[in-house]
């Protein structure tokens, strides 16, 4: 498909080219370098006090993956060898269909997710066993050790009150003392960036990167020398990438922004994940209508929530007459449009969708300079997300783009799905806590 037919205002808005993604890589890298001599930098570098797992872990485990609107319990056997099996699990929704209840609204206390996370995983733990958690928290956290983890602020666009600034483990730990639950000890905290990490190398001893692609966006890797803390050991680092702020914005990324929880925080994330591209997309629609490339007053923008999952259908509708997003429009109001018409959109969200895979591949590009300058050995970049598993192209866009910024070095990088990796990862974190 072509995307030159859209106007090329949009077009120019929404292109970034190989020169600047080598701008990117520089700027990351330098970022990168003064967060680790924890200057000021916008990427945090938090480390993580985690370190490679041997691959032997085994065990029965309990892991909790919170990362935005669901969580998940786990009880995990892991089997050694990279081999695991879930053998119980606990998925809920923390806003309810029936608006019953909400505990990422600010309306929310500390107590009453807590409390919700906290009957998850009772409901897993039988009654004479004791177990051991990991808990993949997927929000930026100062960690002191593997169980203390403070939450610096929210992401997102969460805002349950009492949490920022607090000790996350014990937020937890307290929620299980009000709640007489006995037989859990929380023993690692982690980004759920190092849980993918972790989850592909407890299988794959090559695995030095992670990240997300999903909701948010996020990268970790791990440095060879961290030298801030007595910490001996190479270290899992959480970049907080998504907080990376050297990226060009255009107009819509300057509005999007403006309207944001967090205005001028989490730039790259804004530009990239599955939280906000829905929201691009709608904000480029009004410059659609402005010029007249969609009729004036058939579509109602203004209260259309556009999800990253509706980006994904309007990619993927490969139907000759675009006939899926045709059944999809009506919930912008939309009943009667144009084939034409319906192409432009699908040709916006590719645009917005291909830039998004561009930018995050720079960073990674970045990071492999930083850890292996000459590309000297073979590297494994984790992945998980809904955006890296489910959006049409995303993937293949990402390697694309590290052999448009590498060149044959790229033939060493290998890109994979570590899917529902947080939990796994928690589990191998917890774990390594008893070796
Ligand atoms: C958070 C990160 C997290 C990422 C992916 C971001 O909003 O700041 O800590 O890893 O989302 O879930």
């Amino acid at each position: 498909m072509t995307l030159g037919a859209l106007p090329s205002q949009i077009l120019k808005d929404f292109t970034i080219s190989t020169q600047q993604l080598e701008n990117l890589i520089e700027l990351f890298l330098y970022d990168m370098r003064e967060g680790l001599a924890q200057r000021h930098s916008s990427l945090a570098m938090l480390p993580s006090y985690l370190s490679k797992p041997s691959g032997q872990e085994n065990g029965i485990f309990l892991a909790l993956d919170f990362g935005g609107t669901n969580v998940r319990a786990l009880k995990i056997n892991l089997q050694g060898n990279g081999k695991y099996q879930v053998l119980e699990r606990q998925d809920a929704p923390l806003v309810s269909a029936d608006d019953s209840y909400n505990y990422i609204a600010s309306t929310a206390t500390a107590e009453q997710l807590f409390d919700f996370l906290a009957a998850k995983l009772a409901a897993l733990a039988t009654e004479n066993n004791q177990y051991v958690l990991g808990h993949a928290f997927s929000f930026p956290c100062r960690m002191a050790n593997i169980e203390h983890a403070e939450l610096l602020y929210w992401t997102k666009e969460l805002a349950t009150s009492g949490v920022v600034g607090k000790n996350i483990v014990e937020l937890l730990n307290e929620a299980f003392v009000r709640q007489g639950i006995r037989n859990i000890k929380a023993a690692a905290i982690l980004n759920d960036s190092i849980s993918a990490l972790l989850a592909a190398a407890y299988k794959d001893t090559r695995t030095d990167i992670g990240s997300i692609c999903g909701t948010g966006h996020n990268t970790c890797y791990l440095e060879p020398s961290y030298t801030q803390t007595d910490y001996a050991k190479p270290m899992y680092m959480n970049m907080e990438s998504g907080n990376f702020d050297k990226v060009p914005q255009n107009r819509y990324d300057e509005i999007l922004d403006k309207n944001s929880d967090r205005p001028g925080a989490g730039r790259l994330e804004k530009m990239c994940s599955g939280r906000y591209i829905g929201e691009l997309f709608r904000l480029a629609c009004y410059d659609l209508i402005d010029t007249g490339v969609l009729p004036q007053s058939t579509i109602s923008l203004t209260s259309a929530a556009i999800t990253g999952k509706d980006m994904a259908s309007l990619l993927a509708d490969s139907s000759h007459n675009l006939q899926v997003i045709n059944t999809w429009l009506p919930q912008l109001g939309w009943t009667q449009s144009r084939q034409e018409e319906r192409m432009y959109l699908q040709k916006l969200a590719t645009l917005i969708v291909h830039r998004s895979a561009r930018l995050v591949a720079a960073t990674y590009a970045a990071t492999l300079r930083h850890i292996d300058p000459d590309f000297s050995r073979q590297h494994v970049i984790a992945i998980d997300g809904s955006l890296y598993e489910k959006m049409p192209d995303y993937a293949g866009k990402i390697t694309e783009t590290l052999y448009e910024l590498l060149g044959k070095d790229a033939d060493k990088i290998h890109c994979k799905l570590s899917k529902d990796g947080s939990g796994v990862g928690a589990a191998v974190a917890a774990a390594t806590t008893l070796s």
